[in-house]
């Protein structure tokens, strides 16, 4: 791997940011006009391989601006939730006594952990209480945010975490938040995953491994 630049994955999402609108709105045009036919197919090509581009650039970047260093998670986990309280967010936090100290890029991880507290909060606009858990379980250390809101319907849940993946145009944003973090938390030899029944909120968990 080359040598960490801490910047490149905060320039690579400014500078994605337009393509992926321009994939968000072949998506919606698919989405909305019921895209099946032959004639269409293209277009439907054009938005995946744009999709898997701006996916790789990501991870790329990802891999590039991680400088690992000594973390207290019990810190790193609850400075997140005093930032988003300080935000208007209503987030508790569970930290088990005991966690090991991680070999991790705490920026990077605070990025992570944030667009998922944020999304809990944005999304889940039912969601009074956002909850984040950090655990020991076996080899791993998990990070966990829960929230009571719309949750994620199970035929959407791999595709969320792809660029430019919005389930509703409603609210603003640009579908990165999810696939930055996985990202970032797959370059830390991690696993970012999502469980949800639809109606009965969501818990986004970020998995790394404990040594
Ligand atoms: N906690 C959640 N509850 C319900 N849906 C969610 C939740 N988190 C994410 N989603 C869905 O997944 C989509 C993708 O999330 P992602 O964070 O990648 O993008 P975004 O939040 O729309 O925009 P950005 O993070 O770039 O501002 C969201 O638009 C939303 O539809
Ligand atoms: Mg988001």
């Amino acid at each position: 791997m080359t040598h960490a630049d801490p910047e490149r994955l905060a320039i690579l999402v400014h500078e994605v940011r337009s393509p992926v609108a321009a994939l968000a709105a072949i998506a919606e045009v698919c989405v909305n006009e019921r895209l099946e036919t032959p004639a269409r197919r293209p277009l439907i090509e054009l938005a995946v391989a744009a999709c898997r581009g701006i996916e790789r650039l990501v991870t790329d970047a990802a891999l590039a601006s991680v400088r690992r260093e000594k973390v207290d998670i019990r810190r790193l986990v609850e400075e997140a939730a005093a930032a988003a309280v300080l935000g208007g967010g209503n987030v508790r936090v569970q930290v088990d006594d005991g966690l090991p100290t991680l070999h991790v890029d705490p920026l990077r991880l605070r990025q992570a952990l944030d667009n998922l507290v944020s999304n809990a909060l944005v999304h889940a606009e039912s969601a009074v209480v956002v909850a984040v858990h950090a655990r020991r379980a076996g080899a791993e250390v998990l990070l966990s945010v829960v929230d009571q809101g719309p949750g994620v319907p199970l035929d959407e849940q791999q595709r969320i975490f792809e660029p430019g993946v919005r389930l509703s145009s409603e609210r603003s944003g640009s579908g990165l938040g999810l696939a930055v973090a996985r990202a970032v938390v797959e370059a830390h030899g991690g696993k970012l995953i999502v469980e949800s029944v639809a109606g009965k909120g969501a818990t986004f968990t970020i998995a790394l491994p404990a040594s």
